[in-house]
């Protein structure tokens, strides 16, 4: 399964990627988590990506496809993968539907998580994440259950990203609906879109998507309208 998760940030396409890809088996292929990869290492593409990151912009197409092309040719990526946070402009679009017929391949569905802005603040402001496994919590909607201890591997070493303050998640916000949005209408022409409302909890959207992939056996990926 090519799955695709397309939301604004804070939707939930993290959270929502790690249970498919323990129930689907497959890998989330995250720009995001790729990117702040580069930074940490400090590598040529991490040093440009930084502080187009802090201030919420989108690193530029080149950049990007090129970061992404090899990773689904890598054999985790055999029976599929989950993609978040790419493509995310009109151009990465139409170079992943290049990529993708060139191996005679399509994306099997594409899941909006539909959030108001209004709640995206507070969910990316009070995120915080596992530094040792990468388990994601909220201070309010996802505590550890032992407060100061990561369920998942019980480090207490835990991080927040430097571009999840109020003023960069506007920004991201802005970009959001002026670079990403326009991908909606174009995947919902080929009739592989679905949308599910992330407003609801964890557990809850978990279970739309479900349903929505469940239901997705006869989906038609041909045909399709051009970006603009
Ligand atoms: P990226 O890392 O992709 O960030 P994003 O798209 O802004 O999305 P987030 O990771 O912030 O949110 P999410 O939807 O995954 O939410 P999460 O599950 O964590 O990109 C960062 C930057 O990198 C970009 O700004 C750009 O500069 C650059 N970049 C990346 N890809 C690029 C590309 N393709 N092109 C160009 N530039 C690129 O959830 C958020 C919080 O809410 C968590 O604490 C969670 O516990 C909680 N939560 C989740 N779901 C719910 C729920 N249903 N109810 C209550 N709480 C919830």
């Amino acid at each position: 399964m090519r799955l695709l998760l397309l939301g604004p940030p804070g939707a939930g396409k993290g959270t929502q990627a790690h249970r498919l890809m323990a129930r689907y088996s497959i890998p989330q292929l995250a720009t995001g988590d790729m990117l702040r990869k580069e930074v940490a290492d400090r590598s040529e593409l991490g040093r440009t990506a930084a502080e187009i990151m802090e201030r919420g912009d989108l690193v530029s197409d080149d950049l990007i496809i090129a970061m992404i092309a090899g990773r689904i040719d890598q054999e985790d990526c055999r029976n599929g993968f989950i993609l978040d946070g790419f493509p995310r402009s009109p151009a990465q679009a139409e170079a992943l539907d290049t990529m993708l017929s060139s191996r005679a391949s399509a994306l099997d569905r594409v899941i909006e998580i539909g959030v108001d802005d209004d709640i995206l603040v507070s969910r990316i402001t009070g995120r915080f994440t596992c530094r040792a496994c990468g388990a994601g919590y909220h201070d309010v909607f996802r505590k550890p259950a032992r407060s100061g201890v990561c369920d998942v591997c019980g480090s207490t070493d835990f991080v927040r990203r430097a571009d999840d303050n109020e003023d960069t998640v506007r920004s991201r916000l802005a970009v959001y609906h002026c670079r990403t949005e326009p991908l909606l209408p174009y995947y919902a022409s080929r009739g592989i879109l679905v949308t599910v409302d992330g407003m609801a909890g964890i557990d809850a959207v978990t279970e739309q998507i479900l349903a929505a992939l469940a239901a997705s056996s006869t989906i038609d990926s041909d045909g399709g309208r051009p970006l603009e």
